[in-house]
């Protein structure tokens, strides 16, 4: 913990884990990290952003436009600001813009194995434009924001290095599914679990392709849910259930009542339909509420026009057929381009299929079976993994939780209200929690983030072959103020993860590729005093 993190940029080290080497890279996207010692790659930054450490506005009374909230999703869902101007959120200004967060990325160092380090280098060595919905990762991924979401050309980068075609990856911590959804487009089986229900709900959705008949029966059976909601509201029909206190408190009343008259309309639709428009309407609440986004408190001054809630439950059903029709084509054209499926492929495929027939017309059709490989998502806790085999998966590629930074029951409380989801599992379970981190003093915080992680190392060695890697993409965070309101502890996420595996003795660190990060949070400035804080991909191997 001791170590001089800015010196170390510029000086070896011995790796976690018995390294080799160390080295630099720098570069921006398609400038290649090339060997370990002294070669450069530079790079661009991965999508992860610390929820404390944005730069904040408009605290204090302090007028803040919508378009400024639009900023802080770190999840990056890029936020149509022209729409909402022109369907009449009151209050929203030009221009609009689309940003992710953390492309702010500078040379990347590695060390460890040569070659390994080399690939996850490559991994996170992402330029912008590849956020940004320039390219063919504009699909599903975008849709719905995220906490900490991670990068998609990372995990598929990663997937293709790593995991064996016909090999199955797995996702303990899957969060929107970005993972299992690259995976599947490399035609790797996946399992993605998390234990955010709201998570699993989503990752799953993502990963079911759809034909583009049933993308057209969402869209038209969203019409009818707004269709529903407006009748409502100009009947001035009042609420359909009693509504809970904390929602009358957030909403303003006649935004509530829209939102409940979409909710109502959501649960009269077609069974199979109610769980694509409830994300829907889940997409849409934090922005319809004066909450800056998912991962603040902080409330903005947002004026939201009568009867706009369900134009944009419309347009937002609108845009997610456009991204699902995106996906099934990209999906097709990487079977297609992809060598013949594995038998284990083939026979193995039947859980994410719809049984669609090809759309002839459109060319939009999802694979079939035997073209796609097997991905599952469910709920469960990743210190467990009640349904996933001894020494069944080739690799884990995954990104936990950033110690004391995040609160996902927190973050995602009103959705799951609105949503009808049962909290109390993350509630119980959630590793790294915010809301647990805050009452520890610095020493005890470390204590728990390094029990959590060597049982969370248990609990991934025991489903992982032997030899197989392990990748976390982490980042150094800053945890325990103690109730005095000390100083916070730095915590490294390499040395930690290293010093926990090396107790434990099931994961052997090889290598990793770690690139600064800014720091925006006073707090977290203070405990690093001034040196750069990281981002990692860390390697592991099932010993
Ligand atoms: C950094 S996010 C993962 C984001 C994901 N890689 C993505 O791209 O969307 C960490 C995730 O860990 C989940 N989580 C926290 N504690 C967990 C636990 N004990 N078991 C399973 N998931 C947990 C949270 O719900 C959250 O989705």
């Amino acid at each position: 913990m001791s170590e001089d993190r800015g010196k170390r940029q510029h000086r070896p080290k011995r790796a976690a884990g018995g390294s080799e080497t160390t080295a630099r890279a720098r570069g921006a996207g398609g400038d290649r990290a090339r060997g370990p010692g002294g070669d450069r790659a530079r790079g661009a930054g991965g999508e992860r952003a610390r929820a404390d450490e944005r730069p904040r506005g408009g605290a204090g009374g302090e007028r803040v436009r919508t378009n400024e909230r639009a900023r802080t999703d770190e999840g990056v869902e890029a936020e149509p600001l022209e729409e909402e101007a022109a369907l009449g959120v009151v209050g929203a200004s030009p221009p609009p813009r689309r940003r992710s967060l953390t492309n702010v990325g500078g040379e990347i160092e590695t060390s460890g194995e040569a070659a390994t380090a080399q690939i996850l280098a490559h991994a996170i060595d992402v330029a912008p434009s590849m956020d940004e919905g320039a390219d063919d990762r504009a699909h599903v991924h975008g849709f719905h924001a995220y906490p900490a979401r991670a990068h998609p050309v990372t995990a598929r980068r990663l997937v293709e290095a790593l995991v064996p075609r016909g090999g199955t990856v797995l996702d303990p911590f899957c969060g929107s599914g970005t993972v299992v959804i690259e995976a599947m487009l490399a035609g790797r089986a996946a399992i993605g679990s998390d234990l955010n229900p709201i998570a699993v709900m989503l990752a799953r959705a993502k990963t079911y392709p759809r034909t583009p008949e049933k993308t057209k029966a969402l869209v038209d059976a969203a019409r009818g849910v707004a269709e529903h909601a407006e009748a409502r509201r100009k009947a001035k029909a009042g609420a359909s259930r009693r509504l809970p206190q904390e929602d009358v408190s957030l909403f303003p009343p006649h935004v509530l009542l829209e939102l409940d008259g979409l909710r109502s309309g959501i649960d009269a639709a077609a069974p199979e339909l109610r769980p694509d428009l409830s994300l829907v309407l889940s997409s849409i609440l934090v922005k319809l509420s004066p909450r800056r986004g998912d991962t603040s408190e902080e409330q903005t001054d947002k004026r939201v026009a009568a009867g706009y809630a369900s134009r944009l439950f419309v347009r937002k059903t609108e845009e997610l057929a456009r991204r699902f029709d995106d996906f099934a084509m990209l999906l097709r054209n990487e079977a297609r381009a992809a060598s013949a499926p594995s038998d284990a492929d083939a026979t193995s495929a039947a859980d994410a299929t719809t049984g669609a027939e090809p759309d002839a017309a459109s060319g939009a059709r999802p694979p079939s079976a035997g073209e796609r490989a097997r991905v599952r998502v469910w709920e469960d806790d990743a210190n467990v993994l009640k349904r996933v085999a001894d020494a069944s998966v080739d690799a884990v590629i995954t990104s936990p939780p950033y110690v004391a930074t995040y609160d996902y029951l927190q973050h995602h409380e009103l959705r799951m209200r609105w949503l009808g989801l049962d909290p109390r599992k993350l509630a119980r379970g959630e590793i790294g929690a915010r809301r647990r981190y805050e009452r520890l003093s610095p020493r005890d915080a470390v204590a728990s983030w390094e029990h959590e992680l060597a049982k969370l190392f248990h609990s991934l060695a025991r489903v992982m072959k032997p030899g197989a890697p392990l990748v976390l993409l982490i980042a150094d965070s800053a945890a325990g103020r103690g109730p005095g309101g000390d100083r916070a502890e730095p915590i490294r996420a390499d040395e930690v993860v290293a010093r926990v595996a090396g107790r434990g003795r099931e994961l052997v660190p090889v290598a990793r590729a770690s690139q600064p990060r800014p720091h925006f949070h006073g707090p977290t400035q203070r405990a690093f005093e001034g040196r750069p804080r990281f981002e990692h991909a860390l390697l592991l191997r099932r010993a």
